[in-house]
């Protein structure tokens, strides 16, 4: 289990300054939620997490140590739920392990855990345009814990899932990261969703995003959660305000 040391990070497109001096830790194994208004950054955040981007100053560290390719595994999980159309549900899980040239044998075990873990083992031969969104969005997960990720990286997965499968999913999430133990940011914008599974919360501001609010709910709040309990409406009911005041 890794642990994710985000320190002073700061990031421009051009003239347009997106971070802004952000800085937070993912413990080893710990699920951080990170919150945030529509456009302050939080795709741009996670693909300098994996090194997609490059961050114009600060530092990302993973076990104290500049992300290296050839060391730190990183798994992603995209907004668009992009999947290899000319490829099966089982052969993209299997895309990342195939270019690391892991054999045959335990790729297909491995396959196997994970279709079941993540409810696709049925579906393992379909192809992408044969999938429900929510079905991609496991796939997506799948693929993502294949090649065993010191961090994954999920951003807003479930956006575009109706509001039913969605609460399955998070229920998934919360499973999956319990059995695989595995150091998570997870964005989104849906306060609901960040409290069910967050260990630590972290609120950004509008654009250019700064840490507004840092959030420890393991405590306070332990899991499994109730959506309905008194402690669970008021920590949402707060994360709303502090949201809401980015757009005033
Ligand atoms: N490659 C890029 N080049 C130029 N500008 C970019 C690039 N990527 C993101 N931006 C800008 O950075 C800002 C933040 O975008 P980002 O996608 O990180 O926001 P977000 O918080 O993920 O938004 P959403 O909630 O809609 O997913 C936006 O103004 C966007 O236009
Ligand atoms: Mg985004």
């Amino acid at each position: 289990m890794a642990e994710l040391n985000i320190v002073g990070v700061s990031k421009s497109f051009n003239n347009l300054k997106v971070l802004n001096n952000i800085s937070f830790t993912a413990k080893p194994g710990k699920l951080i939620g990170v919150l945030g208004p529509s456009g302050c950054g939080k795709t741009t955040l996670l693909r300098v997490l994996s090194g997609i981007e490059k961050a114009d100053s600060g530092k990302v560290l993973i076990n104290n140590e500049a992300p290296d390719t050839c060391k730190h595994k990183i798994g992603y999980v995209p907004q668009s739920l992009t999947l290899y159309p000319w490829r099966t549900v089982e052969e993209n899980v299997l895309f990342g392990l195939e270019i690391r040239g892991t054999d045959k044998k335990s790729s297909s075990e491995l396959a196997y855990n994970l279709l079941k873990a993540v409810g696709l083992y049925e579906f393992k031969d379909y192809y992408p345009h044969e999938i429900s969104g929510g079905m991609k969005a496991r796939a997506c997960l799948a693929r993502a814990l294949a090649i065993d990720p010191d961090v994954l990286l999920m951003d807003e997965p479930f956006a575009n899932i109706d509001t039913q499968t969605r609460y399955y999913l998070q229920l998934e999430v919360l499973k999956i990261h319990q059995k695989y133990k595995k150091t998570t940011v997870f964005v989104s914008h849906n306060v609901e969703e960040i409290v069910f599974l967050a260990d630590t919360v972290i609120v950004l501001t509008r654009r250019p995003a700064t840490v507004k609010k840092e959030l420890d709910l393991s405590t306070i709040l332990p899991k499994p959660r109730s959506i309905f309990s008194e402690e669970f409406l008021n920590i949402r009911k707060n994360l709303i305000q502090l949201i809401q005041e980015e757009f005033t």
